[in-house]
């Protein structure tokens, strides 16, 4: 792969001292191995000249279905379980081997295309593998399984399993996947919701990602019907059911979490639970607004998802960050969540939750080479005016911005054009 300079660009690196300055960065194969300013170009194997950009860490987004992605122009003003139920589900069991293949390609390609450098994602009960087969192929990082669901509310005939047989083929993916391309792809198991899931199936996802060290990612406390089917069911409030059942450990990802009572949120901090947060799926489902800034001053960490398509529209991380700004304003006041903490969520937040923060989520020496560079050359303002970098990229950048994204030190965008290992998806 060899060496690779960026050379001139306004470098906003996230870590902790949330430096910024105007300099260059030095790619070898998949680390960044030098920032600073005036790095020598000599010996540099390619140069890109990134004066007037700003480069800064790929987005991390830590909640998607790359098999959703082709579901979208429904008429879907609906809530959760009716969705699922008259909309996704159908639609999930219509899937076949190839039409999964192109949806997370699909997803994958506008993911790369607005900055996202790694995702976690959630696949459907069959053909799983197809979109494994997506990401191996275009380069994303990615933590992704199949969906289990062995119980509940009514699903078409397709999408229902047995327990026994979830679990294997949970097992059968993981051993085909995970740790693939250095670690690149890795497997997490997928238990949809409570709702649909019995209490075996839980216990065995408990029991096999201890064994094989993986993480656990579903939905938990997204929607007032489905608290109320949990708590019915198993008589206990959601979060309170998964740490009776074991799960709440700090492999455990929970996206949504908007209906969490005290007990809840102190189980999710003292177990070292992390949380997704997926604004727009909020919105546009009713399903309400996540007490981000409380989750974020108890020192949770928190991550930002599109969720799938239909909740988003683009799996855009745009979007989801002026979203995620937006919302809390009006309840919180303007700098509840600021624009800085937003983009932190973005990226080292993500990484946080994914238990990567020694290897993405910011620019630093030794990490991997995960980056987006961004044009604003769109984007006026006196020149006298001193300009927040934060408020520039969250407020007003667009995916039209977004010039040029790197993942393990390979070029994956350029000039538009997301490139895969066998052809280009050109996106606009
Ligand atoms: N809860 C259970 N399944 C889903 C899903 O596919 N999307 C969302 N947003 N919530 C869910
Ligand atoms: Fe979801």
């Amino acid at each position: 792969m060899g060496t690779l300079l960026i050379q001139g660009a306004q470098i906003v690196t996230m870590n902790d001292k949330q430096n910024v300055f105007t300099g260059d960065l030095l790619i070898k194969d998949d680390r960044i191995v030098g920032i600073g300013e005036d790095l020598s170009s000599e010996g540099a194997d390619r140069v890109i000249d990134a004066r007037g950009k700003v480069l800064l860490p790929g987005f991390i987004q830590t909640h998607v279905h790359l098999c959703q992605t082709l579901f979208r122009g429904r008429a879907d003003d609906l809530e959760l379980l009716d969705w699922l139920q008259q909309r996704i589900w159908p639609l999930e069991a219509a899937h076949d081997e190839e039409s999964i293949y192109y949806s997370a390609m699909l997803g994958i390609g506008e993911l790369i295309s607005s900055g996202t450098t790694t995702l976690l994602d959630m696949e459907t009960v069959h053909h799983t593998d197809s979109a494994f087969h997506a990401i191996a192929e275009t380069g994303i990082r990615a933590v992704s399984g199949k969906v289990m669901m062995d119980h509940g509310i009514e699903v078409p005939a397709p999408l229902q399993e047995k327990t026994e047989r979830s679990l294997e083929e949970s097992v059968r993916l993981l051993e085909k996947w995970n740790g693939y391309d250095s670690g690149r792809i890795q497997y997490a198991f997928c238990p949809r919701f409570v709702v649909s899931c019995t209490e075996e199936l839980l216990i065995g996802v408990r029991d096999l990602s201890e064994q094989y060290q993986v993480r656990v990612h579903t939905h938990a406390s997204e929607n007032r019907g489905e608290i109320e089917v949990v708590e019915r069911e198993r008589g206990m409030r959601n979060i309170v059911y998964l740490d009776h059942i074991g799960l709440a450990k700090p492999n455990l990802i929970l996206a949504h979490c908007i209906w969490l009572d005290e007990q809840e949120k102190t189980i999710i901090r003292e177990r070292g639970v992390k949380m997704t947060h997926c604004p727009g799926s909020n919105l546009k489902l009713a399903s309400g607004i996540a007490e981000v800034p409380d989750m974020l001053s108890r020192h949770v960490p928190v991550g930002l998802g599109a969720d799938g398509a239909p909740c988003n529209n683009n799996l855009d991380m745009f979007q989801e960050m002026r979203l995620a700004a937006l919302i809390q304003k009006p309840i919180h006041g303007p700098t509840a969540m600021d624009a800085r903490t937003v983009l932190r969520m973005a990226t080292m937040g993500g990484a946080e939750v994914l238990g990567m923060e020694e290897e993405i989520g910011s620019l630093e020496v030794g990490k991997k080479a995960d980056l987006v560079l961004l044009d604003l050359y769109d984007f006026h303002t006196f020149p006298s005016h001193e300009v927040d970098v934060y408020s520039r990229i969250v407020y007003s950048a667009t995916r039209g911005n977004v010039d040029t994204v790197i993942i393990d030190g390979k070029i994956v965008m350029e000039n538009r054009v997301v490139r895969t290992l066998d052809r280009n998806i050109v996106l606009r």
